[in-house]
């Protein structure tokens, strides 16, 4: 059986790809390996996450578990002046995401680790994360659990999961820790959930 891709150093033999794919109207070019999600293409949940991500000027984000790059790398080249911070526990994917920021003339910063280990201490207006499903619920939830140290108030929590397998109980989990969640996109067979750190009344 292929190696899982969220393994902390990943041992397979490299299988080097590199594809282009058009993200938020522009051209990205990746490189992808073996033991990293979704090598072959820009998995179609992280495709309706790029496009429902609405990230202002000057915005920072946090993409949490970044495999090699598609989301931190999009944003950080369509939105002015922000900070983009990307995270995974996956050496192989690690490398990957800062090769192709460099290759996409994008200023990103790339921290290995696990959860938000990598990110203590900071506070974002956006976190985003197409989560590890298969790493199992303690992982998922682990998310959602931990975000809110990690938002600014207002911030959000932007996830995508399937429709059929993930998404109702991600939802019910955002609910319960941030008081609200709502969908905010859905098209082929996922859906884009998104909650909202409150303000101080
Ligand atoms: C479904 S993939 C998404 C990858 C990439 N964001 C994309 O959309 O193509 C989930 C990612 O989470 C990473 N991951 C798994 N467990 C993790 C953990 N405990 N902490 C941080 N990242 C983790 C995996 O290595 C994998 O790259």
């Amino acid at each position: 059986m292929a190696e899982q891709y969220f393994s902390r150093k990943p041992s397979a033999p490299h299988r080097a790809l590199e594809f282009t794919a058009v993200l938020r109207g522009r051209p990205f070019t990746f490189g992808t390996d073996s033991a990293v999600f979704s090598r072959r293409e820009v998995d179609a949940g992280t495709r309706l996450l790029i496009d429902a991500l609405a990230v202002g000027p000057s915005e920072s984000l946090l993409d949490l578990g970044c495999g090699y790059g598609p989301i931190g790398v999009a944003v950080a080249a369509t939105v002015q002046g922000g900070r983009v911070v990307m995270t995974d526990v996956n050496r192989r994917a690690v490398a990957l995401s800062r090769k192709n920021a460099e290759a996409n003339r994008v200023r990103v910063e790339v921290r290995e680790g696990e959860l938000f280990a990598p990110v203590e201490g900071l506070a974002f207006d956006h976190i985003a994360s197409n989560p590890p499903i298969r790493a199992g619920k303690a992982v998922v939830h682990g998310i959602v659990e931990g975000a809110p140290a990690h938002l600014l108030e207002g911030g959000s929590l932007w996830l995508v999961a399937r429709t059929q397998q993930g998404a109702p109980s991600l939802m019910r989990k955002m609910e319960e820790v941030f008081g609200n969640a709502e969908v905010v996109s859905r098209g082929g067979g996922f859906r884009v959930l998104r909650s909202t750190r409150p303000g101080n009344p």
